[in-house]
């Protein structure tokens, strides 16, 4: 019988933290995928994002059992899970979605979401912030994910230095409000500098992908394995091998 997988999709380093914490508390057979040829998902279209992770998951399902695709990345959900949910009928998809609710739950008053320009301009993230009794101020970052994705896969300098850029102008645009909600996977990177600089409390909403993640386990017939296992896949190697996605993977994963 062929194994069923848990298909984890992000345009690059951002889904690793949920990739991580699944891994570990969620035993299972994991694919990542970065989707980095296309990076960064932000200034697509909605439209081309739901191709981008169409074609991955068609291209996996010629070879592996999927059951549930993770899509860890905030782009991608606001942009495309409802059109993937009709597509892919027998696929269980989990979202990643700012985590108003839980800074309800905190009773925060107010609050600043960073998140891409693509998320900002969604119908799905209109809905999501029109519902809440929360006052929401949505920052849209053009340069941060992408600044974040080369910093982590390459360390270079020059991108250490518009992450920094990103991160004063976050301070400056939330100094009236109660906390931070990270809108981007790719940001949960560099969560303690922003909390340090800001002096905000940070809301992360990756334990809820989790959760998620844990409530379809019945639907994999081998999810109870004692271990899990995890394959790396990357649309372009030239740009980042999956060995540096697999290096930083495990240097998240001796935090968890
Ligand atoms: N990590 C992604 C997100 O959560 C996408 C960043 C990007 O590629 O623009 O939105």
């Amino acid at each position: 019988m062929k194994k069923d997988y848990i298909l984890v999709i992000d345009s690059g380093v951002g889904g690793l933290s949920i990739l991580s914490k699944a891994y570990k508390i969620l035993p299972s057979n994991y694919i990542y995928f970065a989707d980095n040829k296309n990076a960064p998902y932000g200034i697509h279209s909605k439209e081309k994002i739901y191709i981008f992770v169409k074609d991955i998951i068609i291209n996996l399902l010629k070879k592996y059992n999927i059951k549930i695709v993770v899509l860890a990345c905030n782009t991608a959900t606001t942009a495309a899970i409802e059109k993937l949910r009709k597509t892919f009928a027998n696929i269980h998809f989990i979202g990643t979605e700012p985590a108003i609710n839980l800074a309800y739950k905190k009773h925060f008053k107010s609050a600043v979401v960073i998140a891409t320009p693509t998320t900002i301009k969604q119908q799905k993230y209109k809905n999501l912030t029109a519902k809440t009794p929360i006052q929401i101020f949505s920052l849209k970052l053009k340069t941060f994910a992408t600044a974040i994705e080369k910093f982590f896969t390459h360390k270079h300098l020059w991108d250490g230095f518009v992450i920094q850029k990103n991160i004063y102008n976050i301070c400056y645009y939330c100094r009236n409000s109660d906390c931070i909600i990270l809108g981007c996977t790719h940001y949960g990177f560099v969560k303690e500098k922003i909390k340090n600089i800001s002096q905000k409390p940070i809301i992360d909403g990756t334990d809820g992908v989790l959760n998620q993640i844990s409530n379809f386990k019945d639907k994999l017939t081998n999810f109870n394995n004692e271990k899990s296992s995890l394959k790396f896949m990357v649309s372009d190697s030239s740009l980042a091998s999956k060995e540096i996605y697999k290096k930083i993977f495990n240097e998240i994963l001796a935090k968890v």
